[in-house]
């Protein structure tokens, strides 16, 4: 697939995840074979006023590559602002793709008219994207739900009119907003928006595994899929999906030393990107997510809410490896990843 001039060469792509999808999480979901992967979202507004916190958010790595970076705005003008400053950056540091967020439900970002709430502003919508278009050097792509609610689902309208202002990619949360992250995606929809426009079309919502993936590229349509909760705590669901599509392989689940050492792994990366302190506090999510399904998981779930530095953080982890390995417990591989619907929306909004 290409999204205008870029190669994407597999249709399994990681979702922008707001307090997940930081620089480390993506490399190792790219090392493990996603074929693209998006930011968290990002303030256009930061962008255009020159925060620099806010283009920190926008640094990534070389391997990330290729990258989308995710705006959230309401505002024309400042969308248009911040694609610039994208834009403007040196090579290295400007992104593949500049995509922007039409789906998040949370209240703070919809009360500010951005998010989801874009989905009942075409008018808005239109502007907002026409000026991205006009300002970016890349291209611009838009991530929606099927609508706000049950009785406006718009996707189909929706997707033609990002598809007219010059979008070159959309992508279907097959949920409205109002269902936020509960009850089954209605990928149905998805199949209408693919049969409605000529750019891809990357579907998202609830699929868990490869079969699901399959099931979803065959009955929508879709060119790609895009997944979020699925890869947290198990970047390597990228290469099991990779291996059923192309070769139809089942590769088994990573075993208990695997997800620890990533976990070790992974809290070096987050220091080193950082700092001490940032690690130690959103480490402890992640690790929970590894953990999840091991013996005693909930155990040392506990104790990693209650450490308060990366070097008792990194201690447990090697600790209780150590132990699984002397009970002959570290090739264990439980099935199934975990599931964090109830969780989502707090951590966007803590994000
Ligand atoms: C913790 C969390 C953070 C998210 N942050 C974003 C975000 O920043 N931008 C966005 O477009 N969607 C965001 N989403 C939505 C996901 O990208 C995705 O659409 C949703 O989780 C459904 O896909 P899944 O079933 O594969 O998880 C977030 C979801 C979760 C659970």
């Amino acid at each position: 697939m290409h999204i205008g001039n870029v190669r994407i060469d597999s249709p399994f792509l990681l979702a922008p995840l707001a307090g997940v999808s930081d620089s480390p999480f993506r490399q190792l979901a790219r090392e493990q074979g996603a074929a693209a992967v998006y930011t968290e979202m990002v303030s256009a507004d930061g962008l255009a006023r020159g925060n620099r916190a806010t283009l920190e958010y926008c640094a990534f790595e070389p391997q990330e590559r290729p990258i989308g970076i995710q705006l959230f705005g309401s505002d024309p003008g400042i969308m248009a602002e911040a694609t610039r400053v994208l834009c403007d950056l040196p090579a290295e540091r400007r992104p593949d793709l500049i995509d922007i967020n039409m789906g998040c439900p949370v209240r703070k970002v919809v009360n500010r008219a951005a998010g989801a709430a874009l989905l009942t502003r075409p008018e808005r919508m239109n502007a907002i994207v026409r000026g991205m278009v006009a300002a970016s050097t890349v291209p611009v792509t838009a991530k929606i739900r099927i609508g706000w609610d049950e009785g406006s689902r718009n996707v189909v309208e929706v997707a033609r009119l990002l598809e007219d202002a010059g979008a070159q990619a959309v992508a279907i949360h097959a949920r409205t907003r109002v269902e936020r992250f509960e009850g089954p995606a209605h990928w149905e929809m998805i199949a209408a928006a693919r049969a409605a426009v000529s750019v891809p079309v990357i579907g998202n919502g609830d699929v868990r595994n490869a079969e699901d993936a399959r099931r979803m590229l065959e009955t929508t349509g879709c060119d790609a899929v895009m997944l979020g909760r699925a890869a947290f705590g198990d970047p390597w669901v990228f290469r099991r999906l990779r291996a059923f599509h192309e070769r139809g392989e089942r590769l088994a689940p990573p075993t208990a030393r695997e997800r620890l050492e990533a976990g070790i792994r992974h809290l070096a990366m987050v220091t080193a990107a950082a700092g001490e302190q940032v690690a130690a506090r959103e480490m402890r999510k992640h690790v929970a997510w590894y953990v999840k399904g091991l013996p005693r998981s909930a155990r040392v779930r506990e104790q990693v809410n209650r450490t308060r530095s990366v070097a008792e953080m990194d201690e447990l982890l090697r600790r209780y490896l150590g132990e699984l390995e002397r009970e002959g417990l570290a090739a264990f591989a439980p099935e199934g990843g975990p599931d964090t619907d109830a969780e989502s929306e707090d951590l966007i909004a803590a994000g």
